[in-house]
C-alpha cells in the first residue's frame, strides 16, 4: 500500500501506461485525477476505480492543463505524484513532415511535460513533497527509422528531467521512464497492421527484442509506480530504461557460437 492516501495526477490517464499506472496506484491506496483529450474515456477509467475522477486536458494547452490541476486540487484534495504520460506517435521523413507537425509533435510531448510539471510542482511543494515521473522512449536514446521529431521530442523530455530534478529538489523527486516497445493503444493499430491480427503483430515486434516480446503496460506501470515511490527516495534526475534489453544490442554478430575459439586456435597455429 505505497500509495495509502496519496493522489495521482496523471496525463494521457484513459489508455495503456498511463491507465494502468493509475489503477496500480489505486489497488495500492492511492486515488487518481485521469487527466486525457478522450474525456469520455478517462470518465469511463476513473468510474472503475474508486475515488478517481476524469478529466478533459490538451496537455499543449497551458489553460486547460491549470485548469485540469486547480480541479484536482478542489475535487481530490490535493496532488502528491505525477504522471506526464500524453503522447501520439507519427512516423515519416522529415522531408514530408512541415513546421506546424513538427511542433505540434514538440508541443504535446516536450510542452505537456513542462505545463504539467510547471502546474503540478507548486502544489507538491506546498504539501511538504512528491515525486514527477516523466516519459521519454528509447527513440530518444537510438536512432530509429523514420522517427526523428518523435526522437527529438523524446530526448528533449530526458533533458528536462535532469534540469527540472535540480529545480525541484529537494522535496519533490523528478525522474524519467524510456519505455521500449509496449502493448498499448498506441501500438496496437500497427502492430495489427504489420501482423494482420494483434497476437502476430506483437509477436513480430517482440521478435528483435532480447526478452523476445514486447511489455505489457502493467510492467511499464511498475517501474513508474517504483520511482513514484518512496522506495525510490534517492533517485531524482534519472532516465529509467525499461526496454526488455532492445536498446544494448550492437549489430547482429559476425561470428557464430564456436567460430571465434576457432579463430583464436588458428592464429595461435600461425
Ligand atoms: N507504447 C509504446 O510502445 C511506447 C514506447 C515508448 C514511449 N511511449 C510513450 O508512452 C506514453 C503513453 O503512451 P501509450 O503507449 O500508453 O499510448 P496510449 O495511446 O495507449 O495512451 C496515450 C494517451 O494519451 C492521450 N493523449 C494523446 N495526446 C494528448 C494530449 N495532447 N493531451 C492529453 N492527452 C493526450 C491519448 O488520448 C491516450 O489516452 C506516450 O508518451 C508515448 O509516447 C510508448
Amino acid at each position: 500500500m505505497r500509495f495509502d492516501n496519496k493522489i495521482l495526477f496523471v496525463t494521457g490517464g484513459a489508455s495503456g501506461i498511463g491507465r494502468a499506472t493509475a489503477a496500480r496506484v489505486v489497488a495500492e491506496g492511492g486515488r487518481a485525477a485521469i487527466v486525457d483529450l478522450d474525456l469520455a474515456t478517462a470518465q469511463a477509467v476513473a468510474a472503475d476505480l474508486p475515488g478517481c475522477i476524469g478529466l478533459a486536458a490538451n496537455v499543449a494547452d497551458e489553460a486547460q492543463v491549470q485548469a485540469a490541476v486547480e480541479a484536482t486540487v478542489a475535487q481530490l484534495g490535493g496532488i502528491d505524484v505525477v504522471l506526464a504520460c500524453a503522447g501520439h506517435a507519427d512516423f515519416g521523413l522529415i522531408s514530408e513532415w512541415d513546421s506546424a507537425r513538427f511542433n505540434r509533435m514538440l508541443e504535446v510531448h516536450v510542452g505537456g511535460t513542462f505545463l504539467t510539471a510547471k502546474y503540478t510542482n507548486p502544489v507538491m511543494q506546498s504539501r511538504g513533497g512528491g515525486s514527477l515521473v516523466t516519459i521519454a522512449s528509447t527513440a530518444a536514446l537510438v536512432g530509429q527509422k523514420l522517427n526523428v521529431p518523435y526522437g527529438a521530442a523524446k530526448a528533449a523530455i530526458t533533458g528536462f528531467t535532469r534540469q527540472f530534478a535540480l529545480e525541484a529538489a529537494p522535496a519533490v523527486r523528478v525522474n524519467c521512464v524510456a519505455p521500449g516497445r509496449t502493448q498499448t493503444g498506441m501500438t496496437e493499430p500497427l502492430m495489427l497492421a504489420r501482423g494482420g491480427s494483434l497476437e502476430k503483430g506483437a509477436e513480430m515486434f517482440g521478435a528483435n527484442v532480447p526478452l523476445q516480446r514486447v511489455a505489457k503496460a502493467e510492467e511499464l506501470a511498475a517501474v513508474v509506480c517504483f520511482l513514484l515511490s518512496e522506495d525510490a527516495s534517492f533517485m531524482t534526475g534519472a532516465t529509467v530504461v525499461v526496454d526488455g534489453g532492445e536498446t544494448i544490442q550492437s549489430p547482429p554478430p559476425l561470428l557464430e557460437p564456436g567460430t571465434g575459439a576457432g579463430l583464436a586456435r588458428s592464429v595461435q597455429e600461425q
